[in-house]
């Protein structure tokens, strides 16, 4: 395969144009079929990646390491730092140099904003940010974009509303500089201490985006073609005390969304792991997506490995 993609690491989601994005989609709504176990692939034979994980996960960590055995690659790696020698006192840097001598590909996350473009310095192989701190999780908005796409048909000409942490979470701050790529309509909806950092936000009037900030979920139902809710991310506030004053924001039911006009075909996503923001009775409904968006985990993140590792 030729290179297709121009950087060698994925950071944050800027590090693709949105012609990369498209070929990413591509590939992997063909994986789809692989990722589901019905087709067979071994594009990925032999390769070996390491996932090292400094912070807790389940879908990021479970489907990287999914796509890698669909396509019958291997991994290596640690799902808690305490079993590594981060335990010992290495550093990160020393961490990646060794990792990158025994592997083709790294996939990190870490507690630490930045720690991802810091590890692409000392590899000599592709670094992926599986989430950096509250920065960024570029790979959460590959699928998040492919979900949108897959569901309405386009990324462009929908009214995108974000509700929840838009300080502390990574995924929103990933999401957000992705649709500026795009021509979207965005609805910030959060609490004021939880508000979108400005420096996104200036980047948006910069890039000619429209959006507005509201704090009442109630406000901004009607108007939405995506309802993107999230997590209060709780291990990022300074204090419990902090914490408890915002927890429980948001806390959309089924109701809600029989009582507003709702757009019908409006659709709901979540990265998830969800708390109490989203009710069990909101799951059976034709608008909640979020299952169908950690699935489609496997396949983006398979086509993306495969266009990283050149297979
Ligand atoms: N969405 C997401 O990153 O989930 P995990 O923390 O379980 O990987």
């Amino acid at each position: 395969m030729n290179k297709e993609l121009k950087n060698d690491h994925v950071v944050t989601i800027k590090d693709f144009t949105v012609d990369e994005l498209e070929i990413i989609f591509d590939l992997a709504e063909d994986l789809v079929p692989v990722a589901e176990g019905k087709k067979k692939n071994d594009d990925l034979y032999g390769k070996l990646a390491a996932t090292l994980f400094y912070e807790p996960s389940t879908r990021t960590r479970l489907s990287f390491e999914g796509a890698m055995k669909r396509m019958g690659g291997r991994c290596i790696g640690f799902a808690k730092p305490g079993t590594s020698s981060a335990k010992k006192g290495e550093t990160l840097a020393d961490t990646i140099r060794v990792a990158s001598g025994y592997s083709d590909l790294i996939v990190l996350r870490h507690h630490r904003e930045g720690a991802a473009r810091l590890a692409s310095k000392f590899s000599d192989v592709p670094v992926i940010n599986a989430g950096d701190g509250a920065g960024h999780h570029p790979t959460q908005t590959l699928l998040d974009l492919f979900t949108i796409k897959e569901e309405k048909g386009d990324i462009s000409g929908n009214h995108i509303g974000i509700a929840g942490d838009l300080k502390y979470g990574r995924t929103v701050h990933s999401l957000t500089h992705a649709l500026s790529m795009y021509d979207t309509e965005l609805t910030f909806i959060s609490p004021p201490s939880l508000k979108m950092p400005e420096e996104i936000l200036k980047g948006l009037t910069e890039d000619g985006i429209s959006y507005q900030e509201v704090e009442n979920i109630d406000e901004a139902l009607d108007d939405l073609d995506v309802l993107y809710m999230t997590r209060i991310q709780r291990e990022r506030f300074p204090s419990s005390k902090d914490y408890e004053e915002v927890a429980r924001s948001y806390h959309l039911e089924k109701k809600m969304l029989d009582d507003s006009d709702t757009r019908s075909d409006m659709i709901i996503l979540h990265p998830l792991p969800r708390v109490d923001e989203i009710s069990a009775d909101v799951d059976p409904t034709p608008n909640a997506k979020y299952f169908r968006q950690a699935a489609n985990g496997i396949p983006v993140r398979m086509a993306l490995l495969k266009l990283l590792m050149e297979c």
